[in-house]
Parts: C-alpha cells; sequence; structure tokens
C-alpha cells in the first residue's frame, strides 16, 4: 500500500478557491463585452465617443511599441505578439477606420493580462560572471545546507519558483511580506503551505555580504529551484539571470494561480495565458515527483465527489481509500496529508507512471490523460527519465524567464 501512513506537516492550508475564481476572471472578460453591449446600444452616431476610443487606443499602441523588444525566441514573447496583433489592427484600421470597438476592448483586455509578462528579457547565463562570480555557488551552498537538515526544503522551493512566476513573472514578489494595509502574495491562500523562505534568506545574506546589491531575489528564487531539482538527484541546467525584483506583491492575485482540481482545458489556459503550451504543462507537472499535499488539496476527489458518486472514479479504488484513512471526511487534522510520490524526496519520473496507474493525488494530475497530446507525454515520461529530464530543464527554462520586476532588492522581503 502506497499511503497507509499520515503525514503531519507544519503548513497553512491550501484553499480550493481559484476554480470560482478563475470564473470571476471569465466574468472580467464578460464585463468587458457588456460595456461593449452598452457602448453599442449608444450607436455609431456617438462619433465623439469613438475618436475618444481610437485615441486611447492607439496611445496605448504606441506606448506598446515604444517597449524594448528583446532578440530571444519569439515564441517566448508575448509582447511580440502583443506588437505583431497591433500593427495589424493599426492597418486594417487605415484602411477602413471600422476597427470595432468590442474588438478593441477584447483586445485591450488581454493586453492587460498579457501585459504583465515579459519573456527572455535580456536574461543571460552569465549574467554576474563579472559582478557577482560568487553567487551561485553561495546560492547552491544554502540550498545543500538546508537540504541536510530539512528534507522538504527543495520540494518547498520549486514550488515557490512556480508560484512566484505564475503572478506578475518570476519576480520576487511571492518572497515579499505582508506590511500596513497590503496582504501580500505569500498570505493568500494557495501560498499558506509554501515554506523554506528562509533559504532564500540565507541565500541572500550570503550573496549580499560578497556583492551587496547586485543579485535579484527573484534570480536567487530560481537559482535555488534549480539546485533544489539537483539536490533531489534531478537534472542540472544553465539557468538564464538578469531579472529585477518586483515591487507589488497581492494576495488577491493569487487566484490567477493553477488549482488541483482545474481539467485540462482550465490548466491549458492557465499556462497559455503565460505563453506556456501543453508541452510545458505535462512536463512540469513533474515537480510533483516531489514533495507533500495537504488533504484539503484533494479532499474534493474523495468525499462528495459529485451527486452520483462519493469518490472520484478516475482514482484507482485502493489507492482512493488510502487516501480516505489518511483524510477521513470528519476529524481530520489541518496538516494531515500524503506524499506526492513513495519517493518524495528524489527527483525521478515516477510520477509518471502514477498518473497511468491513477494514483496521483490532484485532478489536475490525473487531468493530464485527459488530452491526447498530454497523455502521450505522459507515457513518454513514464517510460524513459531522460525524455523527462530534457523536457523538464526546456520548460523551466521557459517557465522562468517570465520576466517582471524593476529593483534588485535588498532584503528579499521588503521593497528597497
Ligand atoms: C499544473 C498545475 C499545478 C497545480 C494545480 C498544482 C497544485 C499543487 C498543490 C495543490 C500542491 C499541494 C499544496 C499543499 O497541499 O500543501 C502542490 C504541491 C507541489 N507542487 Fe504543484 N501544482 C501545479 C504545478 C506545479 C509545477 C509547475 C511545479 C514545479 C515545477 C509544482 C511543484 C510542486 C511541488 C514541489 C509541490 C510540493 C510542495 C511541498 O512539499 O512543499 N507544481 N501543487
Amino acid at each position: 500500500m502506497l499511503f497507509d501512513f499520515t503525514i503531519l506537516r507544519d503548513c497553512g492550508d491550501f484553499n480550493t478557491t481559484s476554480d470560482s475564481n478563475i470564473e470571476e476572471d471569465d466574468s472580467a472578460d464578460g464585463v468587458s463585452e457588456e460595456e461593449d453591449g452598452d457602448r453599442e446600444d449608444g450607436g455609431e452616431g456617438n462619433s465623439e465617443e469613438e475618436e475618444e476610443d481610437d485615441v486611447i487606443f492607439f496611445m496605448f499602441l504606441e506606448t506598446l511599441t515604444s517597449l524594448k523588444v528583446t532578440d530571444e525566441p519569439p515564441c517566448f514573447s508575448n509582447l511580440k505578439c502583443v506588437l505583431f496583433f497591433g500593427g495589424a489592427i493599426h492597418e486594417s484600421h487605415a484602411t477602413s477606420f471600422k476597427v470595432k470597438k468590442a474588438s478593441m476592448i477584447a483586445f485591450l483586455s488581454s493586453l492587460l493580462i498579457f501585459s504583465f509578462f515579459s519573456f527572455g528579457t535580456s536574461l543571460t547565463s552569465n549574467y554576474y560572471q563579472k559582478s557577482c562570480p560568487a553567487a551561485e555557488s553561495l546560492i547552491r551552498k544554502s540550498v545543500f545546507d538546508a537540504t541536510k537538515s530539512d528534507k522538504t526544503a527543495p520540494a518547498g522551493l520549486l514550488r515557490m519558483h512556480f508560484h512566484d512566476c505564475f503572478i506578475r513573472g518570476c519576480d520576487g514578489s511571492v518572497l515579499l511580506n505582508s506590511k500596513g494595509k497590503n496582504t501580500a502574495e505569500k498570505d493568500g491562500p494557495p501560498n499558506l503551505s509554501l515554506h523554506a523562505f528562509y533559504v532564500i534568506d540565507n541565500a541572500k545574506k550570503a550573496v549580499e555580504s560578497v556583492c551587496p546589491g547586485v543579485v535579484s531575489c527573484a534570480d536567487i528564487l530560481a537559482l535555488a529551484a534549480r539546485d533544489a531539482v539537483v539536490v533531489s538527484g534531478g537534472p542540472s541546467w544553465d539557468v538564464p539571470k538578469g531579472r529585477k525584483d518586483g515591487r507589488i506583491s497581492k494576495a488577491s492575485e493569487t487566484t490567477q494561480l493553477p488549482a488541483p482540481t482545474f481539467n485540462i482545458s482550465q490548466l491549458q489556459q492557465s499556462f497559455s495565458q503565460r505563453s506556456l503550451s501543453l508541452e510545458d504543462l505535462a512536463a512540469l507537472s513533474g515537480g510533483h515527483t516531489l514533495g507533500f499535499s495537504h488533504c484539503s488539496s484533494f479532499n474534493n476527489r474523495i468525499h462528495n465527489f459529485n451527486s452520483t458518486t462519493d469518490i472520484d472514479p478516475s482514482l484507482n479504488p485502493s489507492f482512493a481509500a488510502s487516501l480516505r484513512r489518511v483524510c477521513p471526511v470528519k476529524n481530520n487534522a489541518k496538516k494531515a496529508g500524503v506524499a506526492m510520490d513513495p519517493s518524495s524526496a528524489t527527483f525521478d519520473n515516477i510520477y509518471y507512471k502514477l498518473i497511468l496507474q491513477q494514483r496521483v493525488v490532484f485532478s489536475s494530475d490525473s487531468a493530464l490523460l485527459s488530452s491526447p497530446k498530454t497523455r502521450s507525454l505522459v507515457s513518454k515520461f513514464a517510460s524513459s527519465k531522460d525524455a523527462f529530464f530534457k523536457a523538464f530543464v526546456k520548460s523551466m527554462i521557459k517557465m522562468s524567464s517570465i520576466t517582471g520586476g524593476q529593483e534588485i532588492r535588498k532584503d528579499c522581503r521588503v521593497v528597497n
């Protein structure tokens, strides 16, 4: 039996509210459509209003075109896509002057989502070669030292980096503490179970002592996530560096993180909003070869699944029974949960074998079987650790190249 034990961990709880929050996002789009409807009701005769919209629209495009576009691979660059579409709309406007407000508003809304992210902004492998050559080894030492006494640290760091990148890009916003009236990302429901922040603090201290004000917290986290994979027996890779730290961190934005209850189309949407593909989804989900999950993250699958069945039929029955023993419907200890896979401190491809056996904890893990593309990748990664490692490295570099910050923080928990 795989999970016939209860593990207690001193972490917060995951509140699976993101699903509904995604709906909120959708409804936000809906608002745009409604607004559009209102304007159309206003009739085409309202040319002053239309002209004003056009001016705002083109000012916005102009601002965008003045932004720097790097020469990184085009598929990484949302900004390029934005400019491309911007150009196309500009052209169509020039010929017909009949750009519908509906399209403009929908276009502007997607720009707002995408404008949080940019890809590959001047990141390079040798970024600190001259300014802080010791940075990488000091960070590695902090991760390796922490792991000696805290076997859970690597999983914490890998997940922390993922959560950082998915909100405002990899800008260290997840590291900031709440202050005054501002509740930071860290204190948003999905992040309450994040841990190992002390490893980043230690690494930052070590790096600051030799080259103060040079290495960003966002880069430290990206490097620490790579080292977390390495110390767990996974692959290594060159981490592109040069990220800047962000100054904004809002708990309310953690609703943008994918939830464990997501189905494949919700996952695909969440990833594609960050220019990450189904291949990236399948490979990065392999991060679940490490770590632990609280009962609250998968309770929906083992109690009251729907009106006709108590247990998610896509779960292996004996696995579901073992999960129910650890997480009974009543008297469920808040800290109870299970290891993500039996070798949860080792970075390997067992997670994919478990998906095929329907022995994975989250609906989002099982969902990888529900599209032909991800299903075939799951089979491929289950039969080849090498193929998984290669794909994981490629997708990690892609995910961790979503940038977004402005400064080099002195203290990773506080803006300058
Ligand atoms: C695809 C969408 C994803 C969803 C819905 C998801 C969801 C979750 C949830 C609910 C947990 C358990 C939290 C808890 O109960 O404490 C978890 C843990 C974890 N996730 Fe994900 N995750 C996703 C993708 C990723 C990615 C891309 C990575 C990294 C590449 C990752 C790495 C981890 C790790 C390492 C843990 C264990 C953390 C620990 O033990 O502290 N996850 N994830």
